[in-house]
């Protein structure tokens, strides 16, 4: 296939371009704004592939779509592209509004005039907190914060471009991700980096939040089986096979870097902090979907990952992120 892939150079977008160009054969384009969390260093394994470009441009100009199109006449457009961050967009909204609203709104035109297939990168974070149960793809949306507000809005324009002018979109919401890649301002590469430089490890309330973790791949995987089968106007939900509390997971961390849960410190809790999150993938896994890693597996996998890897994080440690870390924890990180 022919992809134009928009936030291909973050964490689960760069994920999904090295499966689809290494595995599938696609063609791919991706065009991204580099934004903090968008980094050329998420390609430099397939910099080089023949069947492989990078546009840089953000989603809401409609020069810069126009030009990603023309560049290689895709098939169908995945959105990646977002602020990701639920405590950056408490601290400051603006850009997931611009991102997620005027973003997807110019993308949908652009597949649209052009008649391309359209997958949406969503979450669960849409459907809010579940104390009981898990969330399917009936469940009411109910977001709790900036992030997920302007994530279901997005999905709403979706799917009113479906229902109004027979866009053929999809949408496919995934659980809490990890693995390699991950900007370290998400919980579980911020909990293994202060680990590894023994900076204390902040926990937010009693730690007892559940999320329910799906490795990366398995997400991108998902979004793959979607993209080639979903059927138009659907959504799917791609959830993890694991839920854990975050304390389980900084204890879990805490083991697999050598270190002492003295580093554990209980900060004020994130307004507006959503308890559990936990989805059921019933539908994706008829389309012959299964996630491969557990998550005890798969955090093995990501912390080996990080030690190994200093040459992708050290610049980002030394660079804005200690700043963004000093306003959103009121402490410095250690050099
Ligand atoms: P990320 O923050 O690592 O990457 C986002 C990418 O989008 C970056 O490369 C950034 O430069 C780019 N971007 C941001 N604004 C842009 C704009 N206006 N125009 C063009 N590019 C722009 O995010 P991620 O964790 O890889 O998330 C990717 C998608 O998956 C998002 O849509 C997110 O909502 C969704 N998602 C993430 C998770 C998770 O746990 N990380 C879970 C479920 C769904
Ligand atoms: P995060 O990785 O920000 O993902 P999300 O908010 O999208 O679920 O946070 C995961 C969980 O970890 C969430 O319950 C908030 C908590 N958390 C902490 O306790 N401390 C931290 O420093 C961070 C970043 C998150």
């Amino acid at each position: 296939m022919r992809l134009l892939v928009c936030g291909g150079a973050g964490f689960i977008g760069s994920t999904f371009v090295r499966i689809r160009l290494l595995e599938h054969g696609d063609e791919i384009t991706v065009l991204d704004k580099l934004t903090y969390a968008g980094r050329e260093e998420n390609f430099r394994d397939f910099a080089d592939h023949p069947n492989f470009q990078f546009l840089r441009g953000a989603i809401e100009d409609p020069a810069a779509v126009a030009a990603a199109i023309a560049a290689r006449a895709p098939e169908a457009i995945a959105n990646f592209a977002a602020e990701t961050h639920v405590d950056r967009s408490i601290a400051a909204p603006d850009a997931f509004v611009s991102t997620h609203a005027l973003g997807t709104y110019v993308l949908l035109e652009a597949a649209r005039a052009h008649r391309l297939r359209y997958v949406q990168v969503s979450t669960d974070e849409v459907y809010g907190s579940v104390d009981v149960g898990t969330f399917s793809e009936k469940s009411p949306l109910a977001p709790s914060s900036p992030y997920s507000a302007t994530k279901a809005g997005a999905d709403l324009l979706v799917q009113s471009y479906f229902r109004t002018y027979e866009l053929p979109a999809v949408i496919c919401r995934g659980s809490n991700n990890y693995g390699p890649y991950q900007y370290p301002e998400k919980l579980i590469p911020l909990m293994i980096l202060n680990a590894l430089h023994g900076d204390a490890l902040p926990v937010y309330g009693d730690g007892l939040q559940v999320r329910n973790w799906i490795h990366c791949s398995d997400f991108a995987r998902a979004i793959g089986h979607v993209l080639e089968q979903g059927i138009a106007g659907e959504v799917y939900n791609a959830g993890g096979p694991d839920e854990q509390t975050n304390i389980a997971v900084v204890k879990r961390i805490i083991e697999l870097t050598g270190t002492d849960e003295s580093l554990i410190e209980h900060v004020s809790d994130r307004p507006g902090h959503d308890r559990r999150y936990s989805l059921s993938s019933e539908k994706v896994r008829a389309l012959g979907w299964a996630p491969r890693f557990r998550f005890s597996e798969g955090l093995e996998q990501t912390v080996a990952w990080y030690r190994e890897n200093s040459w992708w994080w050290e610049p980002i440690r030394s660079g804005d992120y200690r700043e963004y870390y000093e306003r959103q924890y009121g402490r410095s990180l250690q050099a």
